[in-house]
């Protein structure tokens, strides 16, 4: 299967010391892929070595096809949906979303809003285009941010833990959009999750990290992992279980 992403001994962290190293990964097109670990083993640091905003202490990250992440002027090749989902609190989920076709593409005003709505529908909220952030729900801002990020008609789409605080109702319906997303677009999605439930409905493939071991400790589907794997790691992970003293 093409791979879109191709990660090889990448090394993440802050000054020298390498939080996460060794890490190898393919991700697959129009696949839903996961990276999985406990709260401060370094996904979100991963996520964004990734995306290129941080450097990586070693290795590299290659984009198949759609080149790679740098920091020349040119629009982003992939759209990030970070944890906090930042929106800009006066403006518009409309306005919002419009950002990127403003700065990135010459569209003119009326034909980047017609382009806008149709992301917001896509997500869902095209009722809701002219409400501010702080007038919608946790779920809907998570939507209008994943609007956002598919701004650009990205062929990948970053999500750090997209699903994280929402109530289940919520968060399932998310889990729905992002499947959509990868099956009826075929965008290839790069999930960071600690969300169980959300992972066995959305992903096809993950990795999983762990802090102490300072890299991947298991890769495969979820199911299989939750199944087979004899690692007390990840079955700790998987079933919700505490690890007997070391
Ligand atoms: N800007 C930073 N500078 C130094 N350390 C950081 C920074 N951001 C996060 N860290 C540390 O790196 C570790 C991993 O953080 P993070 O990648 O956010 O984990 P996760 O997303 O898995 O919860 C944590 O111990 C955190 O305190
Ligand atoms: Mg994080």
């Amino acid at each position: 299967m093409a791979s879109v992403l191709s990660v090889r001994d990448l090394a993440v962290g802050y000054g020298k010391e390498p939080l996460l190293e060794e890490i190898s990964f393919e991700v697959p097109r129009g696949e839903v892929f996961a990276i999985l670990g406990g709260s401060g083993c370094g996904k979100s640091t991963l996520l964004r070595t990734l995306v290129g905003l941080q450097e990586p202490l070693a290795g590299r990250v290659h984009f198949r096809g759609i080149g790679g992440p740098d920091k020349a002027m040119t629009p982003p090749r992939f759209g990030v949906l970070f944890q906090s989902a930042a929106l800009l609190g006066s403006w518009t989920l409309l306005q919002n979303v419009l950002l990127p076709l403003r700065k990135w593409t010459d569209l003119p005003l009326d034909a980047a809003t017609v382009v806008a709505l149709a992301r917001l529908r896509l997500v869902g909220l095209d009722q809701a285009a002219h409400q501010l952030p702080a007038e919608v729900s946790g779920g809907m801002k998570k939507r209008a941010g994943i609007a956002r990020a598919l701004a650009l008609d990205p062929p990948i789409l970053f999500l750090d833990e997209p699903s994280a605080g929402l109530d289940p109702v919520t968060a399932a319906g998310l889990d729905e959009l992002i499947v959509t997303l990868a099956r009826t677009l075929g965008v290839t999605i790069v999930l960071v999750s600690h969300e169980l439930p959300s992972i066995l409905r959305t992903t096809d493939q993950c990795i999983m990290l762990d802090r102490a071991a300072g890299g991947i400790i298991a890769r495969g589907a979820p199911r299989e992992l939750a199944e087979r794997s004899p690692d007390p790691r990840v079955q700790a992970f998987f079933h919700r279980t505490t690890l007997p003293p070391s």
